[in-house]
């Protein structure tokens, strides 16, 4: 069995830094402490001066999955490649629902799919159709270690809305077997409401994209998404909260865990204006600067949980230039920048570093029940980490992404990339390349959190 020892590095976990040395034997960690004594067999990484952290964990991501006329640009394999590069070592995507399908069908389906992925992967469930037969799946998905399942406020007109009553059908059952509902928050009334001023393609712009899913809807979601997990006692997660009054909405409910996404953090809805404003087009919209900086004080304030990239990539030609922004195909890429760029503006900001653990790994391990093994450094956890300089800062960093696609959204913004990257005991990048990877594994919660 391959022996590794990482020596010297300040290991920075949830619950603090320390300077320690790090002993790997095949996929696990057998021992973090000082001056671990090895064999003549042990490889050795001097880390003297470096960070080193949990490997990532990006709860939401989306390869490969159909969107308008188009599908994500990144499958299992490109995308979990990329992902590496960023020093996420493991990705939770999700099923997709077809017509006619079970869920256990989407799941086999998506399983099959996520084979091809280099790092480890989990898979929430999407529930999109509200009918005795996928509702009596719930439980058995969750004592097979599938824990997280997730509805839609919106999106009535592509069939996988369910209404608040069906939600909370379905959070009931959830809460009771000890899983987790997670929901898309846009309330659909609101943005028919708003959008039905653009139905005569008269305003076609991006720039109209974000009027037509106004803040309010995340709001009106997130009051009854609230309601709903105290009648339940189900934890419900909002994926990509993106504004100030949701994210206070939810604080008032012990019960809502919070995501928000790197592309809330560091763009705002003037990029729409751009003239590749085109490609910022995802759901929900890019919001306000006031939005913005409501989300960084509440990520000092606790009140985020977790930040995902949902990573729903495309290339320029996917989204044609000149077509209505109501046919183009929602969805930004971010799996292989969410950690660099977050990490660079912890460094700018001053903010604590044990934090950005706490969003970028132990939380989503802690919610998602993969924590025994991942978002910790610890004996007999999954050896996932990365080592990072920490005065790699740069904003030169573009041409060396390792990625399909043809169009960034974070040009020009610091990151800092991680030198290594080990994936359960592999060294899967090194000095910023990624190296041959071995194919990850398929995750299944082992603990609710
Ligand atoms: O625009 C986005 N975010 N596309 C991905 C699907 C979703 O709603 O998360
Ligand atoms: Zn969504
Ligand atoms: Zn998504």
């Amino acid at each position: 069995m391959s022996s590794l020892l990482i020596q010297n590095g300040l290991v920075i976990q949830a619950d603090g830094q320390r300077q320690e040395d790090i002993l790997i034997q095949g996929e696990t960690i057998v021992a973090v402490g000082q001056e671990l004594g090895v064999s003549g067999q042990t490889k050795i990484i001097d880390a003297s001066g470096k960070w080193i952290f949990p490997g990532v964990i990006d709860p939401h991501t989306h390869m490969g999955i159909p969107i308008k006329s188009g599908t994500s640009a990144d499958d299992f394999a490109s995308g979990s490649r990329s992902a590496l590069h960023g020093g996420v070592t493991t990705i939770l995507d999700f099923t997709v629902l077809e017509t006619g399908q079970s869920l256990f069908e989407s799941l086999e389906v998506r399983k099959k799919l996520a084979e091809k992925a280099l790092c480890d992967v989990g898979l929430h469930i999407n529930i999109t159709r509200f009918e005795p037969e996928i509702l009596a799946e719930i439980p058995h998905l969750i004592s097979m270690g599938f824990n997280s399942f997730k509805v839609f406020t919106t999106y009535k007109e592509a069939g996988m809305m369910l209404t608040y009553r069906e939600i909370e059908t379905v959070a009931e059952i959830i809460g009771s077997h000890g899983g987790v509902l997670m929901v898309h928050a846009e309330d659909d009334g609101v943005i028919t409401a708003a959008s039905g001023v653009y139905a005569d393609r008269i305003k076609t712009h991006p720039e109209y994209h974000a009027k037509s899913r106004p803040a309010e809807a995340e709001l009106r979601a997130i009051e009854q998404l609230g309601e709903i997990s105290k009648r339940t006692d189900c934890t419900i997660y909002i994926v990509h909260l993106n504004t100030a009054a949701g994210l206070v909405k939810a604080a008032e409910y012990p019960l809502l865990k919070v995501e928000t996404c790197p592309h809330y953090l560091l763009l705002t809805e003037a990029m729409y204006k751009q003239a590749d404003g085109r490609m910022f087009v995802s759901s929900p919209p890019l919001r306000t600067a006031a939005d913005q900086e409501a989300l960084w004080q509440g990520i000092q304030d606790g009140l985020v949980h977790t930040i995902g990239s949902d990573h729903c990539p495309f290339c320029l030609g996917d989204k044609a230039q000149n077509i209505p922004f109501q046919d183009i195909p929602n969805g930004m890429g971010g799996v292989e920048t969410l950690f660099p760029t977050l990490l660079a503006q912890f460094v700018e900001r001053g903010l604590d570093l044990s934090l950005l653990v706490k969003l970028t790994s132990s939380n989503a391990a802690k919610i998602f029940g993969l924590n025994l093994f991942k978002g910790i450094l610890s004996l007999g956890a999954n050896a996932d980490l990365l080592i990072i300089d920490p005065d790699s800062i740069t904003r030169n960093w573009e041409s060396g992404l390792d990625t399909i696609l043809d169009w960034n959204a974070y040009t020009g913004l610091p990151a800092m990339f991680p030198e290594t990257v080990i994936c359960r005991g592999e060294i899967v990048v090194s000095t910023e390349q990624v190296q041959t990877p071995s194919k990850g594994k398929l995750l299944r919660s082992t603990s609710a959190g």
